[in-house]
């Protein structure tokens, strides 16, 4: 027989009542967001995949907000977390009692973790379990070996053979833990830490909190911050005769937590680094790892390439071979294999395979490319539908609009799509050919195989394979400048223009633009 599998907890319980004074903040610390997810939420998703019957948050301060996120986050995890409230933050022994006090009498293994450590995975919870099971614990603590140990409590055990004063024996029982406020120098001198999170039994973990809170009761908390500590009970247990044990976490990344905002942003950067390493493993090209950032959330499929300063956020999924970048922002698109997405903003949009978008395109959410689709320069798109082989390649707005196949929108056009009260929709077929600098008065249609003139205003359907034009005849108002304008700049330049034509081959023949008739230089009424 192998290592025993982790048996399934009988509860996790999240701590996450602390201030979090030294972010500064408004937002509970541990509801701000690494990748996409909070704090809190990267926490919960690790405790949920171990299936304990009970998933407890203790909560305190921001308990109203922690309420809210937690309601959304049990949809994602299709469970829900229980919260418990500690009202008063007397301690981290203290928060367990508020959570075991909210629950049944339990038995069996009970871990206890913090919401303000996002990198510790699943893998590492269950791999303590296993230890907790396989050693026979009444008590495994999840440690880890650091170089600079300030401010953690540390691991005390018997010495090991080696005599190293800062290291204890790892395969020695663990007599104890003291927190750096309470350490003699010797102690201070251990760089084994405790991460904070920890199996117990919990008939141990009952009777030590129950300990704890009596010998408060009697003479006080006896340690430097006057509070209920939780590491004491590794104490009471061993001096019970009850072992205990540690797993060492070998990558002190895991067991970081963030206290400040300056924590947040490199654990921020080392969750993406990692994430980018896995999609890089699996077939994913990331020019520039150092300006890249994926959310957990978002997929990529094989050879796609993400070029410099790409940002992918929320529920983003990008298929097979497609190229995003640089400078690209999405958040929940849709991406085809294949597509090409440059220089782009998007939210909420879904890219056809093969398509190309940017650059400087923005995505508004419902915004649709067929495939092989094309939404070019500075065009804006909302809740709009653009057929397969479509192109919407230049300045352009489209609102609310259905566009069918292979159709293509001339330059420089607006879908008006607001009267002021009411949204309106657009629908051009397909084969349509838009003239440039078109405005589409919604609702209105433009039938399959149309055409439309440039400088069209389509404010009444177009048939089936006819040519719309609504802008009357063009008329040169002759000397209008000079006559209306004089003295200005442009009326000197069309004086000499007119004077001294400089090399026109087409001196006084007619041009191609229709001049009005009877406007001519030598003045007279306007028409
Ligand atoms: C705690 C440990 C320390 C360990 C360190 C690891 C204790 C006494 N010390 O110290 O050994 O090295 O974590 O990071 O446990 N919390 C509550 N309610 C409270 C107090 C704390 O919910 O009354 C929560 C906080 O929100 C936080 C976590 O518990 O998420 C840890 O609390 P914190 O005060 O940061 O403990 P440390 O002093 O860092
Ligand atoms: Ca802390």
């Amino acid at each position: 027989m192998g290592t025993p599998e982790a048996p399934n907890p009988a509860a996790v319980v999240v701590l996450a009542a602390g201030e979090g004074r030294r972010m500064r903040s408004a937002r509970p610390k541990v509801l701000h967001e690494i990748a996409g997810r909070a704090l809190l939420g990267h926490a919960v998703h690790a405790a949920a995949a171990l299936a304990p019957e009970h998933l407890v948050v203790v909560a305190g301060h921001g308990r109203d907000q922690v309420r809210e996120y937690l309601g959304g986050l049990a949809s994602e995890l299709s469970r829900s977390a229980m919260l418990a409230i500690q009202d008063e933050q007397r301690g981290t022994g203290h928060a367990v009692a508020c959570a075991l006090d909210s629950l049944p009498a339990l038995s069996g293994p009970v871990m206890v973790t913090y919401g303000d450590v996002p990198l510790l995975d699943a893998a590492t919870l269950r791999g303590l379990l296993t230890e907790h099971a396989a050693a026979g614990n009444a008590v495994t603590v999840l440690t880890a070996v650091v170089e600079d140990p300030t401010g953690y409590g540390r691991v005390l055990r018997t010495d090991p053979p080696d005599a190293d004063p800062t290291l204890g024996d790892p395969n020695g029982p663990i007599t104890g833990i003291v927190e750096h406020r309470d350490g003699t120098p010797e102690q201070l001198a251990i760089r084994e830490i405790n991460s904070g999170v920890y199996v117990f039994e919990a008939d141990v973990l009952a009777d030590g909190l129950a300990t704890l809170a009596a010998s408060t009761a009697n003479s006080g908390p006896g340690n430097a911050q006057g509070e209920q500590y939780l590491t004491d009970l590794v104490g009471f247990a061993h001096a019970a005769g009850r072992r205990v044990g540690a797993q060492r976490c070998a990558d002190p990344w895991l067991v970081s937590g963030v206290n400040d905002r300056v924590q947040l942003a490199e654990i921020r950067a080392e969750l993406n680094r990692r994430l980018l390493v896995g999609w890089m493993r699996a077939g994913v090209t990331v020019i520039d790892p150092a300006t890249t950032w994926v959310d957990v959330r978002v997929r990529l499929g094989q050879d796609v390439t993400l070029h410099p300063n790409t940002q992918l956020h929320g529920a983003t999924t990008v298929a097979e071979a497609a190229e995003i970048g640089p400078d690209t922002t999405l958040t929940d698109c849709r991406i085809g294999a294949g597509a090409r997405v440059v220089r782009t903003h998007g939210s909420g949009a879904d890219i056809g395979a093969g398509a190309s978008v940017g650059p400087y395109a923005y995505l508004r959410p419902g915004a649709r490319l067929g495939e092989s689709g094309k939404i070019g320069t500075f065009v804006e798109v909302k809740n709009s539908d653009i057929g397969p082989g479509t192109k919407v390649p230049h300045l352009t707005y489209v609102g609310d609009a259905t566009i069918g196949e292979r159709s293509n929108i001339g330059a420089s056009s607006v879908f008006v799509n607001y009267d002021g009260v009411a949204k309106h929709r657009t629908v051009v077929g397909s084969h349509v050919r838009t003239g440039s600098d078109n405005t589409f008065v919604a609702p209105v249609n433009v039938g399959d195989g149309a055409y439309t003139g440039a400088g069209a205003v389509i404010r009444q359907d177009v048939p089936p394979g006819a040519l719309a034009v609504s802008a009357g005849e063009q008329r040169n108002i002759e000397g209008w400048v000079n006559r209306r304008r004089p003295g200005t700049p442009a009326a000197l330049a069309a004086e000499k223009a007119l004077s001294d034509p400089p090399g026109r081959v087409d001196s006084g023949a007619p041009s191609d633009t229709v001049s009005a008739p009877t406007a001519g230089c030598g003045g007279g009424q306007l028409g």
